[in-house]
């Protein structure tokens, strides 16, 4: 066969094409074009996203790196570059300038030098050009005047500047008037959301203290990347013990391929936080789970990765745990990295022992959680006036007349269903806020009991039969606070309770008081045993906010 025949060789235009799609987003494809500069030993890098008032819209990465001569960027700009010396560097491909730039725009061009007297090299590709030619030939053209301005400005005098042009896909859709104030609004969107991105996935760069990595600054259109840590370490506990913290990986047979290095951060619970020191933890139930590194720069935040749960599994109750897993390159095909380095899988073996690992933290996380959010929840008042509104309003609603009261041995005198002069023991009330007379929550129920009756004046006298609910019962902790956005379902349960505690007096004597007692007490049992899984409500649940 003739050999030419058995060379096959890509299609550019489709190929180059294609290769837009492998899944970034402008974010992840950002921070491909900032591991280039970092790899280039960069100490600052300077993003700036523009539109113009035709609604075209440019974003210039500029550093301070080693820059590259005209060989070495034509070299760069290959798909498939040259494998790097650098084993450690954050690339490994050879693809990701080229695929993560083409996945937001249709033209990049890269410009670059070495030393401050050398000449600025600059090569571009251009998708629209390769549709053109059906060739994988790049553009050649001279510099422009904007680029050799961002150059000064975002670079000074010598490293690489990658310039986005045609940026057909840096925003998720088209608007009506291009350049337009909507237009202009979602690139400054874009630009925030960039510098909260870089900020967590660069934060032990940006973070000048954080001995691990090197210092570097960034800026995107002249505002400051402030390092941001997930883990708060001046607000949260470290848990796993030091002889813990670092998991030796193996390959299939046995060898040692290097160690991976955990930690597990409980934060504290939101209610004890500041506002100022919410904003900095964040506390959120998407935060929970593996936060991983890989070199130093992180490709994964939050979720379980299907260690506990499936990978959409975000527990309310664990949303205090942020798990730090960090790896090097050596580590790669072990937890199989993708393409974009922004993926990583545990295998069934890394699985369990993460989650073996894992489970003293797990709990720990979800008893502070839990006591806390009880707290909270106890403290978080709900309004029962509607139900004591409508008691008062009601006429011809039959109860208990209170003949006498006795306080100090908390005994009344009442006619009832029995007749009159019954004694009971009942708790005796004084001095209630009108709004609350008939019906109460309070912290104060010690028998555990759901609902007790009582006989409650505003002063001291006059007592009228009415009910208190338990704050700390979970049928009050979890459906009562839950049915807070809905007036009706307090306001009707409320009443249910009433009319159970009005009727036990009506109905009580000295003989059948125990009885009533004892269903109240069962009733309440039995409530709080079939409640046990239902979860504690989040803060979601009692504010509608989005923190829990
Ligand atoms: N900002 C930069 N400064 C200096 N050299 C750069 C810069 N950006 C890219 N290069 C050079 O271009 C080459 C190709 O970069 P590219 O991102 O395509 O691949 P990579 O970083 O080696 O691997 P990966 O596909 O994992 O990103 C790099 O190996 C590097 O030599
Ligand atoms: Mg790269």
């Amino acid at each position: 066969m003739d050999l030419n025949e058995l060379i096959n060789e890509p299609d550019a235009t489709r190929l180059i094409f294609g290769l837009r799609d492998t899944g970034y987003n402008f974010r992840t494809a950002a921070a491909d074009i900032i591991d280039n500069s970092i790899a280039a030993n960069a100490r600052q890098v300077h993003v700036r996203i523009d539109i113009t008032d035709e609604g075209k819209k440019y974003v210039y990465f500029g550093d301070d790196g080693d820059g590259m001569d005209s060989e070495t960027l034509r070299a760069a700009m290959r798909y498939g570059a040259p494998v790097r010396e650098n084993l450690a560097s954050l690339g490994k491909f050879g693809l990701g300038l080229k695929t993560a730039s083409s996945s937001v725009c249709r033209h990049f061009a890269i410009i670059s030098r070495e030393a401050p007297e050398g000449p600025l090299n600059k090569l571009a590709w251009d998708l629209d050009h390769v549709e053109a030619t059906g060739r994988w030939e790049m553009r050649g053209d001279p510099l422009e005047v904007h680029e050799k301005e961002a150059f000064e400005e975002l670079c000074g005098n010598k490293g690489t500047l990658v310039v986005w042009s045609k940026c057909d896909r840096l925003l998720s859709k088209n608007y009506d008037e291009p350049g337009g104030t909507k237009e202009q609004a979602a690139v400054k969107r874009l630009r925030k959301g960039l510098i909260e991105h870089l900020a967590l996935i660069y934060h032990r760069f940006l973070d000048q203290n954080d001995t691990r990595e090197r210092s570097i600054s960034m800026s995107v259109n002249d505002e400051t990347v402030e390092a941001w840590n997930p883990f708060y370490p001046e607000k949260s506990e470290q848990v796993l013990p030091l002889s813990q913290q670092e998991i030796p990986i193996e390959a299939g047979d046995g060898e040692l391929l290097g160690k991976a290095g955990v930690r597990a951060w409980i934060l504290p619970h939101r209610n004890t936080l500041t506002a100022e020191q919410q904003k900095k933890a964040k506390i959120t139930n998407k935060g929970q789970g593996f936060y991983i590194y890989r070199q130093g720069r992180l490709i994964n935040q939050g979720g379980w990765l299907g260690v506990f749960g499936g990978h959409g599994t975000f527990e309310p109750h664990m949303s205090l745990l942020r798990v730090e897993f960090e790896f090097g390159y050596e580590l790669d095909e072990a937890l199989y990295v993708d393409v974009k380095k922004s993926q990583i899988l545990f295998d069934p073996a890394l699985d369990e022992y993460l989650y073996d690992l894992l489970s003293n933290a797990r709990r720990e996380a979800d008893n502070r959680y839990r006591r806390k959010q009880q707290e909270v929840i106890v403290e978080s008042a709900l309004d029962h006036s509607a139900a004591n509104h409508s008691i008062d309003a009601t006429l011809g609603i039959k109860k208990p007349k209170i003949e006498s009261v006795d306080e100090t041995d908390q005994t009344a005198v009442l006619t009832n269903r029995h007749g009159s002069g019954i004694k009971i023991r009942q708790p005796i009330e004084n001095n209630v806020d009108h709004d609350k007379i008939h019906v109460q929550a309070v912290d104060t129920i010690k028998s555990g009991d759901l609902w007790v009756p009582v006989l409650r004046s505003e002063n001291t006298s006059g007592h009228t039969p009415g009910v208190e609910l338990n704050k700390h019962h979970d049928f009050y902790q979890k459906i009562y606070q839950r049915a807070r956005a809905n007036g009706y379902s307090v306001h009707g349960m409320d009443l249910l309770l009433w009319a159970f505690a009005v009727s036990e007096m009506d109905y009580s004597n000295e003989e059948l008081a125990p009885i009533f007692e004892d269903i109240r007490d069962v009733v309440s049992s039995n409530l709080k045993k079939l409640l046990r899984d239902v979860p504690l409500p989040d803060n979601v649940d009692l504010n509608g906010d989005k923190g829990v």
